[in-house]
C-alpha cells in the first residue's frame, strides 16, 4: 500500500506532481482560458463583491492560508485575515453580514476549525470550505467549497494536501480577481498557464532528492534550526520548520527573514543551521543581505534558490534549486525541498516519521 516507499510520507511527497494535477483537473485550462470551480459557481460573483475575508484553519492548513492571504491580497485586492481556528471562535470575532469565511481542513475534522464554523455561521458569514476528505463533517457545515482532490493523506506530516490547497486556493483567488477586473487578461492567462506547468517542476525538484539526502546528513544531529522567508516564501519558512520539528522532534522556528534582527539574530552561531527560501522575486535582494547577516555570525546556510542563481551558492554553504515561476506559484514548488530535508533527517535519527510521537492524524478535541 506504500507503494514500494518506506513511509506514506515519502510516498505521499512523491505523489505531489499528480497530486497537484488532479486538483486542477478540468478546472483549469491556459489554452481555452478556463478557470471553473463546481461548487464555487454561484460564490465567485459575491466573493469579488466582498470587502473581508476570514479565513480559518490549524497547522498545516493555517499555512496554506496565509499563502492564500498573500495571493488574495495581491490579485483580488480584498482585505484577507488570517485566524488560528482556536484563537478565533475563543474570542469574539467580529463577523458581519456579508463576510466570507473560508476554512481550511485536509481531514475536515478538525474540533476549533468546525468549531469556528459554526460561529461564523451564527454571526451571518457565508462559509466556503476547502477540504481535502469528501463528506467529512467540515464540507457538510459550510455553505460552498471546493475540494482539494489530493488523495489519502495517510501520514501525519501532511505533505500533498498542502500543495493541493495552496493550488485550490490560488485558483479561487485568480477567479475571484478575473471576476472583479483586479487582473489583466494577459495576466490572468499567464497565471493559468503557469499553474498547468506546476506539476512538471514539482518533478524537477523530486529529482534534487540525492541531494537533499546528502544536506540532511549533515544537519541530522543539529539540535536547532531557523526557517527564513519574505512575502510569499514565509509561510513557507513556517511550513518547513513545522515539517522538521513534527516528525525529527528538533526544535524549529520559522520567521519572516526581516524579523530575524528583532531577536532570532541572537541565535545565531556556527552551530545554528539557517534556512533561507531565498527565490529571484521582488524580496530577492532583501533576502540576500539577509543571508550575508547570518553568514557574517558563522550560521551554516541551506538556500532554496531559482535555478541559475550564481549570487547565492558563492554565499550560502548548500543550495537546492527550483525552476523559476510566478511569484505568486513559488510556495508550491518552494516546499517540496523542504518536506524531504526534514523527511530524510527524521528517518537518519530513527524516528517514526508517519506516526510521529504524541500527534494524531486529525485532532479531533479541543
Ligand atoms: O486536517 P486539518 O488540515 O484540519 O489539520 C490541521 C492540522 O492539525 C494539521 O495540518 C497538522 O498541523 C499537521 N500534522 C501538520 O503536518
Amino acid at each position: 500500500e506504500k507503494g514500494g516507499y518506506e513511509h506514506f510520507m515519502l510516498k505521499e511527497i512523491y505523489e505531489q506532481p499528480r497530486s497537484v494535477a488532479d486538483c486542477m483537473r478540468g478546472r483549469v485550462n491556459a489554452d481555452s482560458g478556463l478557470l471553473v470551480l463546481g461548487g464555487l459557481r454561484d460564490y465567485v460573483d459575491k466573493l469579488a463583491k466582498t470587502k473581508r475575508i476570514v479565513i480559518v484553519a490549524c497547522g498545516t492548513s493555517w499555512h496554506a492560508g496565509l499563502v492564500a492571504e498573500y495571493i488574495f491580497e495581491e490579485l483580488a485586492r480584498i482585505n484577507v485575515e488570517v485566524e488560528y481556528a482556536s484563537e478565533f471562535r475563543y474570542r469574539n470575532p467580529i463577523i458581519k453580514e456579508g463576510d466570507f469565511v473560508i476554512a481550511i481542513s485536509q481531514s475536515g475534522e478538525t474540533a476549533d476549525t468546525l468549531a469556528a464554523i459554526e460561529l461564523a455561521k451564527s454571526k451571518g458569514a457565508t462559509i466556503i470550505g476547502v477540504c481535502n476528505v469528501v463528506g467529512s463533517s467540515i464540507p457538510r457545515a459550510t455553505h460552498a467549497g471546493a475540494y482539494t482532490h489530493a488523495g489519502p493523506e495517510i501520514g501525519v506530516a501532511s505533505t500533498k494536501a498542502f500543495t493541493a490547497q495552496v493550488t485550490v486556493l490560488a485558483m479561487m483567488a485568480i477567479a475571484v480577481a478575473r471576476k472583479k477586473g483586479t487582473l489583466h487578461e494577459d495576466t490572468f492567462r499567464r497565471l493559468l498557464f503557469e499553474l498547468e506547468r506546476i506539476p512538471s517542476k514539482i518533478e524537477t525538484v523530486l529529482k534534487t532528492d540525492e541531494k537533499i539526502k546528502e544536506i540532511a546528513a549533515q544537519f541530522k544531529d543539529s539540535r536547532n534550526f531557523i526557517y527564513l522567508g519574505r512575502g510569499y516564501n514565509f509561510p513557507v519558512a513556517l511550513e518547513g520548520a513545522l515539517k522538521l520539528k513534527e516528525i525529527s522532534y528538533i526544535h524549529a522556528e520559522g520567521y519572516p527573514a526581516a524579523e530575524m534582527k528583532h531577536g532570532p539574530i541572537a541565535l545565531i552561531d556556527e552551530e545554528m543551521p539557517v534556512v533561507f527560501i531565498a527565490t529571484k522575486d521582488s524580496s530577492y535582494e532583501k533576502v540576500v543581505s539577509n543571508i550575508q547577516e547570518v553568514k557574517a555570525r558563522k550560521g551554516k546556510v541551506i538556500a532554496i534558490v531559482t535555478e541559475g542563481d550564481k549570487l547565492i551558492p558563492t554565499m550560502a554553504d548548500y543550495t537546492i534549486e527550483i525552476p523559476a515561476m510566478h511569484e505568486a506559484l513559488i510556495p508550491l514548488v518552494a516546499t517540496i525541498p523542504l518536506q524531504l530535508l526534514s523527511y530524510h533527517i527524521a528517518v537518519l535519527r530513527g524516528c517514526n516519521v508517519d506516526q510521529p510521537r504524541n500527534l494524531a492524524k486529525s485532532v479531533t478535541v479541543e
